[in-house]
């Protein structure tokens, strides 16, 4: 195959959300350290309160730097500035819908799919070797505040959080993704599991809005009970890194570090090099639920966008690239077609044959994630993997 250079996902910081108006739910009540929400009402509540307080129900928190707007305003750009390249290209994001989130969730379960079963495996075996590691390591004896990025289901992560909270240490979890109900369930679903914790759940793009994390910085004076003080962990498993191209990996691991600041930590789920024909099979299985994940990406274009793909135009395909080492799904059209997208204006011609890249999923080894983790200003300090070594996780320090 031609491995392409990539061309630069569209949208990545130049779409007109990515100066995110935050509208963020007021951290009212929240019962920070697990004591009772107490709000004395001195006036009468606007809309905005009552819409605060329901999603505040249940002692956790939604800050929203996505608003519904925003994230119409950034699909526009990102599928316009990828309709209209060449080759076409869209960004992984919005796979993420109601249905995209459903289908992931059976992505998972497939007996191609080995990603997921061998973190989890990671996960039961060291859970508790992490908490003794950050226990050892972190300025507070432990996490104060566990960050999960690309958050999802945050199903794995109860291991993490059974185990963070055994440590008597954890008071917080954040969990950060952009599919705004996955999200709310899973921090529903953390509170309910652990009623002493404050849940602090951030709707984002990763792309975009790490530098807003609710984190006291590093360097706040007085650091008695900020997370500087406490400790900050900062999950981001999946091997979802792997769907971000070499330098939005480096800005991302950039941010991270800034934002987590001294003390902070980073644990991070990173798939491996290995047979190209699991790994095309991974992405390719036999059932069809991942070709039927990567056509929901027209589907969310349809119903945002007024678009009119025809889905049975588009055949799926998942291609090893060995020299980017890397996975890409692309959409072939099966002929030639003419797609009008009436949202965003626009008339897109698909020649028979022509591909357009949605997904890449790189793959790692260990000298590549310790040296994009250094060159971030991590020290990585350990390296777990499951029996087969299919799959990595990594415990990284703050230099
Ligand atoms: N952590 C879970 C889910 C991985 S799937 C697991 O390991 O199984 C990737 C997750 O990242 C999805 O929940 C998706 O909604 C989220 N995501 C994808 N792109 C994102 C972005 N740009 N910003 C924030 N979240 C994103
Ligand atoms: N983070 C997952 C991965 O790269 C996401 C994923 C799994 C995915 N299967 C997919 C993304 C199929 C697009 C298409 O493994």
């Amino acid at each position: 195959m031609t491995s392409r250079t990539p061309t630069g996902l569209p949208g990545s910081s130049t779409s007109p959300a990515a100066d995110h108006a935050t509208s963020s739910t007021p951290v009212r009540g929240e019962p920070r350290d697990g004591g009772a929400p107490h709000s004395p009402r001195t006036r009468v509540p606007t809309p905005a309160d009552v819409a605060a307080l329901l999603r505040s129900r249940g002692g956790m928190t939604i800050e929203r730097h996505l608003t519904d707007d925003q994230r119409a305003a950034t699909l526009a750009a990102d599928a316009r500035a990828g309709l209209t390249a060449a080759p076409k290209e869209l960004p992984p994001t919005w796979f993420y819908d109601a249905t995209g989130s459903m289908l992931f969730g059976k992505i998972t379960e497939l007996p191609e799919y080995y990603p997921t079963r061998a973190e989890r495996s990671i996960l039961s075996a060291h859970a508790a070797g992490l908490a003794a590691a950050l226990a050892e390591t972190l300025p507070g004896g432990g996490a104060g505040t566990f960050v999960e990025l690309g958050s999802g289901t945050s199903e794995k992560t109860r291991m993490l959080l059974t185990a963070l909270v055994a440590t008597g240490r954890l008071r917080r979890f954040v969990p950060f993704d952009v599919d705004a109900d996955t999200l709310s369930r899973a921090g529903t679903a953390a509170r309910a599991a652990h009623p002493g914790l404050a849940v602090h759940a951030v709707v984002g793009d990763f792309r975009q809005h790490v530098g807003l994390l609710p984190l006291a910085d590093a360097g706040t004076p007085g650091a008695a009970g900020t997370d500087a003080a406490t400790g900050v962990l900062v999950a981001f498993l999946g091997g979802t890194i792997g769907n971000l191209r070499p330098d939005e990996r480096q800005t991302l691991l950039t941010e991270l570090r800034e934002r987590a600041g001294r003390g902070g930590a980073l644990l991070l789920g990173t798939d491996l090099v290995k047979d190209p024909d699991r790994l095309v099979a991974a992405y390719d299985d036999s059932a069809g639920v991942t070709a039927a994940f990567n056509r929901n990406l027209l589907t969310v274009l349809n119903r945002e966008l007024g678009a009119d793909f025809d889905l049975r135009g588009f055949a799926h395909v998942a291609r090893w690239d060995p020299d980017n080492r890397w996975i890409e799904m692309r959409l072939r059209s099966i002929r030639d077609q003419t797609v009008r997208v009436a949202g965003l204006d626009l008339t897109v011609s698909f020649a028979d044959g022509e591909e357009m890249r949605t997904e890449i999923s790189a793959k790692f080894d260990r000298p590549t994630v310790a040296r994009e983790l250094a060159a971030a200003g991590w020290r990585l300090a350990h390296w777990w993997t499951d029996p087969d070594e299919d799959f990595a996780l990594s415990l990284a320090f703050a230099e």
